[in-house]
């Protein structure tokens, strides 16, 4: 590994993330309803091989020893999402006490262990019931939000203090609904627009209530921006397909939330699609409530052109709405086992970026790389891509702040191997290797090199 170490100033937080359905398992355990992601991954075709989070990583039976394993790292925060189907089993109404009680337990084992809980509301379970009633389709759906952000925050208000509304409204509701590859797996670019939206009504309208329920919450929402970068030398034709893919995948979401308004151009992009009248009055003001920080999970970049003249469209970004003449380009080598770019100065951009737009302090709340880790012959996992990838996105991250951008985290996807969604047990992002069979885990040499990265900044 030539990368120097990175450094960063004090105070800034090193963590790991996972997420409710994608490590819980216990699907049927202590009251808890399906969600869309169990209805989708037992519909045949729409996972890799089949599998489903039905037993994942066991972590709802084995989170004691998941926590002092992150204590055994040195994590100092830990980002883990609520399973809104164990809370509010019935979508609406009643508070299952029974699943409130994991994360109570969960919250007060990290406490214990110095570690600090940085918890997601909304990590892509929704529950099933509120599927059928329309789910991110209807706008009811953020008082729905609303309701449950209440009962969490209620209950976990007093010891925990950095609450994230949603993670990756673009996944819940572009990739979700428009591309059709995450539940309930629709491919209709007007329903990603209107997920989109009413998504961040969900938000602003959930923001109060963890200001009420938390007095000094720190509030958050995580999205995952991506550099779009375009040709060489462009056309004029590409300009425009770069800006409009900017739109579909950054602005969407930069716009309501920081500026008051959608891209510019962008609503006349889509108006053979809408008049945009699922906007209503004063939900603009809503969605711009003030927040503390923000969220943001990067992997890699997006590279895209225009559409050849009396050609078919390429990739999956001509679904978005607004990009029906918009190429997905083939990335640049080498690329990880989700076949993605790796660009630690793309990431450096685009966390330059969101910074910039929404004035905000940023945490970096998810980044990491899929490999097709083995436990090799003496027992261990060498994963020398993912050390080196962490390490150059690490390097970046602290250009970054060296050159005035304020980062004060950095969290790991994934503390475990886990269900990576639509490609199953397939893809391993973890720090830690897990065996699907026995469940035993085995710190990887990448979550070996995290420890001793956080060690230097807080020697123990
Ligand atoms: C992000 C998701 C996370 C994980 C990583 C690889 O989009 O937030 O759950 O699947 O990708």
């Amino acid at each position: 590994m030539t990368t120097p170490a990175p450094t960063f100033p004090p105070g800034f937080l090193f963590g790991a993330a996972t997420a409710s359905y994608q490590i819980e398992g216990a699907v049927a355990e202590d009251g808890r309803s399906p969600s869309i992601w169990d209805t989708f991954s037992h519909t045949p075709g729409k996972t890799f091989g089949g599998d489903t989070g039905d037993v994942a990583c066991d972590h709802y039976h084995r989170m004691p020893a998941d926590v002092a394993l992150m204590q055994e790292l040195g994590l100092e925060a830990y980002r883990f999402s609520v399973a809104w189907p164990r809370i509010v089993p019935g979508g609406t109404g009643a508070v299952n006490a029974a699943g409130v009680a994991f994360y109570d337990r969960l919250v007060d084992t990290l406490l214990a262990a110095g570690i600090r809980p940085v918890v997601t509301l909304y990590h892509w379970d929704l529950p099933q019931v509120l599927e059928d009633r329309g789910g991110w389709r209807t706008r009811e759906v953020a008082d729905w939000f609303a309701e449950y952000t209440a009962a969490v925050v209620g209950t976990l208000g007093d010891r925990v203090k950095h609450w994230t509304t949603l993670n990756e409204p673009w996944c819940s509701s572009m990739l979700s609904h428009a591309i059709g590859a995450h539940a309930p797996g629709h491919q209709d670019p007007l329903e990603g627009l209107v997920t989109a939206h009413h998504l961040m009504l969900a938000h602003g309208r959930a923001v109060p209530v963890i200001r009420e329920h938390c007095p000094g919450a720190q509030v958050s929402i995580t999205l995952n921006p991506t550099q779009v970068h375009g040709p060489e030398d462009p056309t004029e034709a590409d300009l425009d397909a770069v800006r409009r893919a900017d739109n579909a995948l950054n602005g969407v979401f930069f716009g309501p939330l920081f500026h008051g308004a959608y891209p510019e151009g962008m609503l006349d992009d889509v108006a053979h699609l809408t008049d945009g009248s699922f906007v209503h009055a004063g939900d603009l003001a809503e969605i711009g409530a003030p927040l503390d920080n923000l969220g943001v999970n990067n992997y890699f970049p997006t590279r895209v052109a225009a559409t050849p003249e009396g050609g078919e469209p390429d990739g999956g970004i001509h679904l978005l709405p607004g990009c029906e003449r918009v190429d997905e380009v083939a990335p640049r080598p080498p690329l990880t086992a989700m076949g993605w770019e790796q660009s630690p100065e793309s990431h450096r951009a685009i966390v330059e970026r969101s910074a910039r737009e929404s004035g905000l302090p940023v945490y970096v709340t998810e980044n990491g790389s899929a490999w097709d880790d083995t436990i090799a012959a003496d027992g261990q996992v060498h994963d020398p891509e993912r050390v080196a990838y962490l390490m150059a996105h690490l390097g970046a991250l602290a250009d970054a702040v060296a050159a005035g951008t304020d980062v004060r985290g950095y969290f790991a996807w994934s503390l475990l191997d886990n269900f990576e969604w639509a490609l199953g047990y397939d893809k391993r992002f973890g720090i830690v290797h897990v065996d699907y069979d026995t469940q035993v885990r085995t710190v990887k040499d990448s979550g070996r090199q995290y420890a001793r990265v956080i060690a230097a900044h807080h020697p123990r």
